[in-house]
């Protein structure tokens, strides 16, 4: 595994564009599945993640190819409906396909996803919901199964507002006969846009971003071009690393509105935030904090995304005083307390809850990225470290962020690739 080197104690200073955002691509990618023409994307970020989606839709038969900065997917050549189980164990997401294959195909196998780092990651809503659709599914060998002749629209009341799931009942249910309500369905912006693109594919969604979404299913869908949004996670990644470090950092092409739970909680702790524009913001942080005590529960949106959950961990380690985080979405998501422990950061955690003592100072250390959110709060914490900081795992992060090295360093960080 390759690594990222930190030399902390530099503060940052500049501007930066974010990128479009890898949780509303993936979905968008896998919706592509069910148009009968070419579907044309622009601001697809560069990623590990987007290469695998790329892959699988490849291995389903789509014709996929970059056209400069626009990612080109003509599906109508899709004749497989197996998820090649190598690809399936490198991302969880690749369960995105399965409601895409079932409206088309009527058939779909997906190999059982394993859990990870961050908890058990069931499947469990996804599969009650495309079988209230009109599925049949069985798994053999660890695949799951799925078929169907021809879906029908339906009631489905998600016991929990799962993202994926919402998304996967949301795709199958736009060719589905008739009308399907979700309900407590996800509300995060991932899901408008998704929502967003299949209209523009000729389905019709009402209420997407709200705990009831209707979609009422069409005969076909077809080719568009289409934009994504920009990555919220990424914005409150940089946002939280120039919090930690210090500096002035004006950020483009950020949804504002998209990270209701953050902007509040910095200018809390001192953090001036000055919103130029519904797409801009500017951030600038103190040298110092002064003592005060900051909790933190992670929800599903439009709470605190869980997403930024290490990444404020780590800046929280800079304000002094004793801090909670309650990871409420993934059962086991603080396992970065221990990589940051080593760094002689004076953290207690368990599975679920994590107390802070802060303001006391880090020092480099040799630490490993447990997924792609615990890696960059990893990185946030070797921007405050004294000397050189050894982030072990380069592919798990580079799996959500573009060129990281290279445009935290535009900004004056010493961040090198090894
Ligand atoms: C999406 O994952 C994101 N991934 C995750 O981002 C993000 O952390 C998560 O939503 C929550 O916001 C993508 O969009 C590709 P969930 P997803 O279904 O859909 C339980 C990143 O770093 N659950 O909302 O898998 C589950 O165990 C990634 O970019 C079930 O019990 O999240 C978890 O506790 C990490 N049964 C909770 O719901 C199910 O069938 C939230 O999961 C599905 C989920």
């Amino acid at each position: 595994m390759g690594q990222f080197v930190v030399r902390g104690g530099r503060r940052l200073e500049g501007t930066l564009r974010v990128k479009g955002a890898k949780n509303a691509a993936l979905p968008i990618m896998a919706a592509a599945i069910m148009a009968n023409d070419i579907v044309v994307l622009n601001e697809v970020p560069r990623l590990r993640d987007i290469d695998v989606m790329i892959q699988v839709l490849q291995a389903l038969g789509a014709k996929v190819w970059w056209e400069s900065a626009q990612l080109m997917i003509d599906p109508t050549s899709i004749d497989q409906y197996v998820v090649p189980a190598e690809l399936m164990q490198q991302m969880r997401a690749s369960l995105f396909v399965s409601g895409p294959l079932l409206a088309r195909l009527g058939q779909a196998m997906v190999f059982q996803p394993g859990g990870c780092n961050i908890g058990d990651r069931p499947i469990d809503l996804h599969v009650d919901g495309l079988t209230k659709l009109g599925a049949s599914s069985c798994t053999q060998q660890g695949q799951l199964i799925l078929q169907a002749n021809g879906l029908t629209g339906t009631d489905v009341h998600l016991s929990y507002p799962s993202v994926g799931a919402t998304e996967n009942i949301m795709m199958a249910a736009a060719l589905a006969n008739g009308e399907t309500r979700i309900r407590n369905a996800a509300m995060e912006p991932e899901i408008v846009d998704l929502a967003q693109f299949l209209e523009m594919m000729g389905a019709t969604i009402r209420g997407a971003g709200t705990s009831e979404v209707r979609i009422y299913g069409q005969p076909r869908l077809s080719g568009t071009e289409y934009t994504i949004i920009p990555d919220r996670i990424e914005a409150g990644s940089f946002a939280l690393a120039v919090a930690a470090a210090s500096g002035h950092l004006r950020i483009e092409n950020c949804l504002v509105d998209h990270l209701p739970g953050l902007w509040g909680r910095l200018r809390e702790v001192g953090v001036k935030v000055h919103e130029v524009d519904a797409e801009t913001i500017e951030i600038i942080a103190p040298e110092q904090y002064r003592r005060m005590s900051v909790s933190l529960n992670t929800n599903p949106y439009p709470g605190f995304a869980t997403d930024l959950q290490p990444q404020f961990m780590a800046f929280l380690l800079k304000v002094p005083g004793v801090h909670l985080i309650s990871e409420r979405v993934f059962e086991n998501r603080l396992g970065h307390a221990r990589e940051l422990r080593r760094m002689g950061a004076q953290i207690a955690a368990d599975q679920r809850v994590a107390l802070i003592y802060g303001g006391h100072s880090l020092y480099g250390a040799k630490v490993s990225a447990m997924d792609l959110r615990a890696g960059a709060g990893l990185l946030i914490a070797g921007l405050q470290a004294n000397d050189q900081t050894v982030i072990e795992g380069r592919e798990i992060i580079e799996r959500g962020y573009e060129n990281f090295a290279g445009r935290l360093s535009a900004i004056g960080a010493d961040v090198t690739l090894a």
